[in-house]
């Protein structure tokens, strides 16, 4: 059967500027919000990405119009009276999830579809369902679906998150936002994306204090004094610190624009560490590096720690530095599947438990290679821009689902990078 790959070829340094997307990790969850606004909502910056296609069904599917129009999406959620999601829709990203809280917050129950696993990990929903069930909501399994009610009400609560989950603090703050009183989220996760979501929450009229602190407290508002918004997404970070090991990897100077500096201070320092220069401006971060790499240890770590999604981008660069580097991955139980990959084109990479132990090598050869999930994929086309000769990256659907036009992109900075059938 045909399938579409990338096909890469050595090309020595790259050097120019790249724009980022939206983020895919908060426009998903603000299409999501978008139900509580009971009206038309619009969103700018969207990227244009597989996942949200499967979030604009879900919205259809629950009975919101949704018109888009480059990167820009209006969602109309005033005749969306459904509560259930699809399995085919779920099954396909699990996301989709993100869905539960908004769902909650406005009809007061849901019924989605169990997300599956993926290949980096189980991906539970314990801690969602847990924090839910402190508000009043009672949890039944339903021939595979999860079936959320409230049969006495909805009350305020204070939690606890055992860990600072992305989207279990997103469901809780979109469920508690119309809930009368005071509910606090503590150890709620920073990520920047989850203040892009309390910006639009607040700008529905909801009213939320603490985003991107471990503490998030929310004044319940009525649902009919909620209206719909207009907000912008945030840039992606992740696609940003993506474009940014290029500059590392083969010398840049590469620069992202569309880009807050603050959300990649961790990575900035790491980039640093390892020999490279790191220059910004308002909404711009430029790497370069003329020095060898250096070796480094790196610990994923819930924002602002080190990104877990930044994790195979890194690992690529510390198989090509001077000396031993240690990554350990905290955030996920099987997300080295890209550095298994990685060794097939000559770099030495030792895995035991969730450390991979590196040992720097001189180069790389190009070789045939599989997407292993969205950032190890990214990252092996990065591997193929800096090994010798030819690396074809099969599975790239993966990387469809969180980078808009990652050939196009890679391009206009000179790769010799393409997209073809086989
Ligand atoms: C979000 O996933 C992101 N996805 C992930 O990005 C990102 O890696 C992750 O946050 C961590 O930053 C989206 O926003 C769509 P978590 P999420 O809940 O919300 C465990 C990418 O490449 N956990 O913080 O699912 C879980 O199994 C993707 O763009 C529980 O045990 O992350 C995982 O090991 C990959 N029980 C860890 O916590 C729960 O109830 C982090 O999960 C919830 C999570």
């Amino acid at each position: 059967m045909a399938e579409e790959i990338i096909v890469t070829r050595g090309c020595g340094n790259l050097s120019g500027t790249v724009r980022v997307s939206g983020a895919k990790n908060s426009a998903l969850k603000l299409i999501a919000a978008a139900l509580l606004g009971q009206g038309r909502s619009v969103l700018h910056n969207v990227p244009n990405i597989s996942d949200i296609d499967i979030m604009i069904e879900v919205l259809r599917s629950l009975g919101a119009t949704v018109e888009r129009e480059g990167h820009t999406v209006a969602i109309d959620t005033a005749d969306a009276t459904g509560f259930e999601t699809p399995y085919e829709l779920v099954s396909k990203m699990r996301a989709s999830i993100s869905i539960l809280g908004p769902l909650i917050g406005r009809f007061g129950k849901a019924r989605v579809a169990m997300p599956g696993g993926c290949k980096i990990g189980e991906r539970k929903i314990d801690i969602h369902l847990s924090v839910l069930e402190a508000l009043g909501v009672t949890f039944a399994n339903d021939h595979g679906y999860l079936y959320a009610s409230s049969p006495n009400g909805l009350h305020p609560a204070k939690v606890f998150l055992d860990f600072p989950s992305v989207g279990a603090t997103e469901n809780m703050l979109m469920a508690s936002v119309t809930i009368e009183g005071t509910t606090v989220i503590d150890n709620a996760a920073r990520e920047p994306e989850i203040v892009d979501l309390a910006n639009m929450l607040n700008e529905m009229g909801c009213k939320v204090q603490g985003a991107g602190t471990s503490t998030i407290v929310v004044q319940g508002v009525p649902l009919a004094d909620l209206h719909p918004c207009e907000h912008w997404v945030v840039g992606d970070r992740i696609e940003a610190g993506t474009f940014l090991t290029i500059g590392a990897l083969l010398g840049g100077p590469i620069t992202v624009e569309g880009i807050d500096p603050d959300f990649l201070r961790t990575v900035m320092m790491k980039f640093e560490e390892m020999g490279a220069t790191v220059t910004t401006s308002e909404d711009s971060i430029t790497v370069q590096r003329t020095e060898p790499l250096q070796a480094t240890d790196i610990q994923t770590l819930p924002h602002p720690g080190f990104p877990t999604d930044l994790q195979a981008q890194f690992c690529l660069l510390t198989a090509l530095a001077e000396g031993r580097s240690v990554i350990s991955e905290n955030i996920f139980e099987n997300r080295f599947m890209f550095a298994a990959e990685l060794n097939r084109m000559g770099s030495d990479i030792n895995l035991d438990g969730h450390h991979a132990l590196i040992t720097g090598v001189s180069g790389l050869q190009g070789a045939p290679v599989s997407s292993p999930d969205l950032r190890g994929g990214a990252a092996l086309v990065i591997a193929g821009l800096a090994a010798e000769g030819e690396t074809r990256i099969h599975d790239i659907y993966h990387i469809d689902r969180g980078y808009e036009d990652y050939v196009g992109k890679l391009r206009s900075l000179g790769a010799s990078v393409e997209r073809i059938t086989v």
